[in-house]
């Protein structure tokens, strides 16, 4: 990465932290990780409306969404996925910056890559969210179909089948969409976090 002598940070009168007292919230990354069909995506849009719901601004950054425009540069190799993670890190961190709650659905199943973006985005924002999910059960629901690609020989990096998953070794939380109800998973991660409604 070029770090050019030419260009320099400009920093604005307004401060983050007065960002975010104007959105009365705390802005924070809910990292979503885990196989395809784990549930990611479902929860996180359900996450952000609960949120929205409450008072809160939150928005999502999605795997499929984001390899439409952001990424659509990008595949499926190693070096691919970690450009991948490392630019939606650097979106979350200026999204939080601007006093948003960002909820981020990205199999990102690297360690390595989660920990880059732990760093971008900072310790006390960053929340790691296993979506733990048996592979088994992701395959038998294969939304897309591509579990059956993969297994026909016509995916040859799907995660899971032809590329690893690393699982986060200590999460702020697990969640097995398999063993709890849509509504459970919200419910469980409002909790953790110790949102209220806030008045307007
Ligand atoms: S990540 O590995 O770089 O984090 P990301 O979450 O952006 O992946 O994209 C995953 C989505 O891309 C999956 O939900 C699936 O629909 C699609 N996809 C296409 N090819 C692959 C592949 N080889 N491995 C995983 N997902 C794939």
């Amino acid at each position: 990465m070029s770090t050019n002598e030419n260009i320099r940070w400009h920093t604005g009168r307004l401060s983050i932290d007065e960002r975010a007292t104007r959105m009365r919230q705390k802005p924070a990354t809910l990292w979503l990780t885990g196989l395809s069909g784990s549930g990611k995506s479902t929860l996180a849009f359900a996450l952000e409306y609960a949120l929205h719901e409450l008072g809160y601004s939150a928005v999502v950054l999605d795997g499929d969404n984001v390899r439409h425009g952001l990424c659509k540069d990008l595949g499926f190799s190693h070096e691919d996925r970690t450009e991948n993670i490392r630019r939606v890190a650097e979106v979350a961190n200026l999204m939080n910056d601007a006093g948003l709650i960002v909820i981020t659905s990205f199999i990102s199943p690297f360690r390595e890559d989660r920990e880059q973006a732990r760093k971008i985005i900072g310790e006390e924002r960053f929340r790691e969210i296993h979506l733990s999910t048996e592979l088994s059960v992701c395959e038998e629901r294969d939304p897309k179909g591509l579990y059956k690609k993969a297994r026909a020989g016509k995916l040859p990096d799907f995660t899971g089948i032809g590329s690893p998953y690393e699982e986060p070794l200590k999460p702020f939380e697990r969640i097995d969409t398999d063993r709890l109800s849509l509504e459970e998973s919200v419910a469980r991660l409002m909790k953790l976090l110790q949102l209220q409604p806030i008045e307007r």
